[in-house]
């Protein structure tokens, strides 16, 4: 009998099978209280000595559900344990952490080319009046170098800046030259779309007034910025063309290896000149010279990171996102 219990009881895989075992052999009907009942038909003698071994058993079987109750519970226990187990060897969750947006690494490369050379840096107003954006900078009412840049106009006949030139009049009027500065800034056109125009774009623009500022130190900031860019003795260009506020104007270029066809070529950047004099009246200033350039930020992140389209750069899509995080 005392077999038969222990086998029932090694079978009870939980407590709760465990106190149905115990019922069945323990309880009030069960095998070993309704022998012990029995117990009673039997003469004195052959009572005593079975009652003996019924109550032997009896302890037998409250010892092994005792010993499986215990056994149970560390059973239960090394299995919580086990669950929760942490294995400290292994590598830490990546979270996804952001990144600088190419524009950015681009934008504070120039800035930091610029601060080592001694310019401050300023910043001015995305929605601009039509005195700074295109008056005080010499494009009267109806000339036509302002249908180059078509803009967004609000109600009330102010315009999204079309280039960051308005911080030139906005600088000095409320500064004394002489001064060296740069503006980075956000800058909107009334494009139509495509992989190399967008409505919104940067620009970094460079203004350096003093008594005796010529083109040669606008041609040797030129140089400066495109050896600290590209690599000292890098070939600089100046073209002649026409900007309103500045006299002469130029676009410059810089001689540099494209990274994918390893062809030489130029890279047109921007423009440049001397300031025009309407412009020192415009912001009260007399006898000094200085000049001026600026040049889309875009374009220097777009050829030499190989970005073939403009639009790519404001989607904020992760696969496009990630492929810069190494850069600069
Ligand atoms: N503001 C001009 C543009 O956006 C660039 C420029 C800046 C030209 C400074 C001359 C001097 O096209």
């Amino acid at each position: 009998m005392i077999d038969e219990a222990r086998a029932e009881i090694q079978a009870a895989e939980d407590a709760r099978a465990l106190q149905d075992v115990r019922v069945r052999w323990l309880g009030k009907k069960g095998r070993i209280t309704l022998e012990l009942k029995g117990l009673a038909t039997l003469d004195p003698d052959a009572r005593r000595e079975a009652g003996r071994e019924i109550n032997v058993v009896k302890q037998q079987v409250e010892a092994l559900v005792e010993a499986r109750k215990e056994e149970l519970a560390r059973l239960e226990l090394a299995r919580a344990l086990a669950a929760e187990r942490v294995d400290v060897t292994l590598p830490a969750a990546q979270g996804s952490s952001g990144g600088v947006h190419l524009l950015t690494k681009v934008t504070n490369r120039l800035l930091d080319v610029f601060a080592s050379l001694g310019y401050e840096v300023v910043t001015g107003p995305e929605l601009e009046t039509d005195h700074y954006n295109f008056e005080a900078l010499n494009f009267p009412p109806e000339h036509p170098a302002r249908d180059e840049q078509d803009t967004f106009w609000t109600e009330d006949g102010r315009l999204l800046r079309t280039h960051t030139s308005p911080m030139q009049v906005r600088y000095m009027e409320t500064h004394e030259p002489p001064f060296k500065v740069v503006v980075p800034g956000k800058v909107f056109r009334n494009e139509a779309v495509d992989a190399t125009h967008e409505a919104q774009f940067h620009q970094l623009e460079a203004l350096v007034v003093g008594e005796r500022i010529t083109m040669a130190d606008l041609r040797g900031a030129i140089q400066e910025m495109a050896d600290a860019l590209f690599g000292e003795g890098t070939r600089t260009r100046l073209q002649p063309s026409f900007f309103p506020f500045v006299e002469p104007g130029a676009e410059f270029a810089i001689w540099w290896t494209h990274p994918k066809t390893g062809r030489e070529e130029w890279l047109e950047l921007g423009g440049c000149g001397m300031v025009h004099p309407n412009v020192f009246k415009a912001a009260g200033y007399e006898n000094v010279t200085g000049f001026a350039f600026g040049f889309g930020i875009e374009r220097l992140a777009m050829v030499p990171y190989g970005v073939p389209d403009i639009r790519w750069f404001y989607q904020s899509d992760l696969r496009v996102l990630r492929q810069f995080r190494g850069a600069l």
